[in-house]
């Protein structure tokens, strides 16, 4: 099999990026007056302007070739039809049919799906609502306040991230998350909360996680020192796929909330994994955060591949990467409420592209695995942003912008969109040593003071980026995002011939961990020298502590 980066639509696009680098952004819009406008591609009033990339018609052309290559279109269908994408575990990766239409027909493996998928919701819901309402109650007879989740990583990330964006739509109990194994954020919590008003969500696809089955275990005991063991069935409920697993640890079957095992971890959210969204925001809600992501799906299925959005943004960061050779990824999002997203696509893109062999095991000979980080505007124009407007290499930047802020603080608002925009006008404009020294004239400067001052104040600008524009950051728009940033990772995937949906290079840590708990325990676990040493200063250092 010979590598992606020796087709004729790879080297095409080589050479024309050695073409592109001799170019300006801005003099791309100098020849075309309509640039904004044909490089901008629009979906229910979300806005994808892609018009600062140092890209041309002809270079886009050339990657949508690569698409058509890659079979992209293919690849889509086989998603959608739910055949098994993730060969090395035999799965399916049938997200998109967790948010079909009621009374739609999606097959994952050959089986429709949707009435199991649909059942679930159904009990979500009916749950959801009795600890909304009150009607579900503590072993007191109490209401609950407070909800925890349970869970790390996949069964962590989304809810979080759903349950703080969606944060001034919440009118349920309070909301907590519980990820971490170290002590401390779990004692944070157990310090204040009530036993009798607290709900504990344990969620874990497997439910052998090591870290949140010793979270699990520290709040049962927690429960039980002031309850008793009846308590449970009224406080401890479980998101998972494995029933056996529950049952041991003590949780009523009744209240276990399921999912599959074609339901990848990092794109569960939108399954019983959701439960803490349910019940923050409600029923109606969730919903339409579905059918935000249905509405991003049906979109990525039938749009061509010159209007999809999800497409467009992979291929325009493979252009940036494989082609201009840039850094890495930066998500900016212009909303505090989207805190907690870079974290979720963190997971979404490092574990699903993070993959140096093909599906077919072959080592690839191009980059994947693009680093992607972030953090919300404008609080990261205070951080890193000196670095990506002066640093060597050019880091592209997603700005992602609701166009409706926080009522009665307009004013907030506008000064949020003058600063994102100009960020981006700022990357790819620059500021050259002319400009620079008319600015120092203007201030009295002169001679070799004036020449000093020069190399620290140029930008050498045309640092590219896209700018996308929600309408406004509610639950629906928020489902189209995440839906969007999903097939983007796909996407990506499928163009590096790689699996997106398995995640072996979390076992290794895995295993060893087992071997330091065994070192730790006195047993000989073959450690490495530097492991034995660094356990033996710990060791030292706790019983100083001690
Ligand atoms: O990080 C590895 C991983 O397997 C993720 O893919 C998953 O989201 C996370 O651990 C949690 O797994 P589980 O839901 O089985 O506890």
């Amino acid at each position: 099999m010979t590598s992606v980066a020796q087709s004729p639509a790879w080297r095409r696009l080589h050479s024309h990026a050695q073409r592109l680098r001799q170019e300006r952004i801005t003099s791309l819009f100098d020849r075309d007056a309509r640039r904004a406008s044909e490089f901008t591609a629009v979906l229910e009033g979300i806005r994808l302007d892609y018009s600062k990339q140092l890209i041309d018609h002809e270079g886009m052309e050339m990657l949508l070739g690569l698409a058509r290559q890659q079979d992209l279109s293919g690849w889509i269908q086989r998603m959608a039809a739910g055949e098994t994408l993730n060969a090395t575990e035999g799965r399916a990766a049938g997200h998109m049919a967790l948010r079909g239409a009621a009374g739609s027909r999606m097959e994952v493996q050959g089986v429709d799906v949707m009435p199991a998928v649909h059942a679930v919701r159904r009990r979500m819901n009916a749950f959801a609502e009795r600890v909304r309402s009150g009607e579900w109650r503590g072993y007191s007879g109490q209401t609950i306040q407070d909800v925890v989740n349970i869970g790390i990583g996949g069964s962590d990330f989304g809810p979080r991230m759903v349950r703080e964006a969606l944060k001034d739509h919440a009118d349920g109990p309070r909301v907590h998350f519980v990820s971490n194994v170290d002590g401390a954020q779990i004692s944070g919590l157990l310090r204040w909360l009530d036993p009798a008003r607290t709900l504990w969500i344990v969620t874990s696809k497997t439910f052998t996680t090591q870290e949140t089955m010793t979270n699990a275990h520290t709040a049962r005991r927690w429960l039980v020192q002031h309850a008793g063991e009846a308590a449970i069935s009224r406080h401890f409920v479980a998101c998972s796929t494995n029933r056996a697993e529950i049952e041991r640890f003590g949780i009523d079957a009744a209240n276990m909330f399921e999912f599959w095992d074609w339901v990848g971890g990092r794109y569960s959210l939108w399954s019983a994994v959701g439960l803490p969204i349910l019940i923050s925001v409600g029923p109606e809600r969730f919903d339409e955060l579905l059918a935000g992501a249905r509405a991003m799906d049906q979109h990525f299925v039938s749009a061509p591949l010159e209007r999809n959005l999800p497409v467009l943004l992979a291929l325009l960061a493979i252009w940036n990467f494989n082609f201009l050779d840039h850094g890495t990824q930066v998500v900016v999002p212009y909303a505090q409420r989207l805190e907690k997203f870079i974290g979720w696509l963190q997971q979404l893109e490092l574990e699903s592209n993070g993959k140096a062999v093909t599906r077919d095991g072959a080592l690839v000979d191009y980059r994947t695995s693009v680093v992607l980080w972030g953090d919300v505007g404008s609080n990261a124009q205070h951080a890193f942003f000196q670095t990506l407007h002066q640093g060597p290499r050019v880091h592209p930047v997603d700005f992602i912008l609701p166009m409706q802020g926080t009522p009665g603080l307009e004013h907030h608002h506008c000064i949020l969109v003058a600063n994102c925009l100009a960020q981006s006008a700022a990357l790819m404009k620059g500021k050259t040593p002319e400009q620079v020294r008319e600015e120092l004239r203007g201030k009295g400067l002169s001679g070799e003071a004036l020449e000093s001052a020069v190399p620290h104040r140029v930008f050498s600008g045309n640092r590219p980026s896209n700018t996308l524009l929600l309408p406004r950051l509610d639950a629906w728009h928020l489902g189209a995002l995440l839906a969007l940033y999903e097939h983007r990772t796909f996407v990506e995937s499928v163009i590096w011939e790689i699996n997106a949906f398995d995640q072996w290079g979390v076992e290794l840590g895995k295993q060893l961990a087992q071997d330091v708990l065994r070192a730790m325990d006195g047993q000989d676990a073959g450690l490495d020298p530097s492991t034995v040493a660094l356990l033996e200063q710990i060791r030292q250092g706790s019983q100083e502590q001690a």
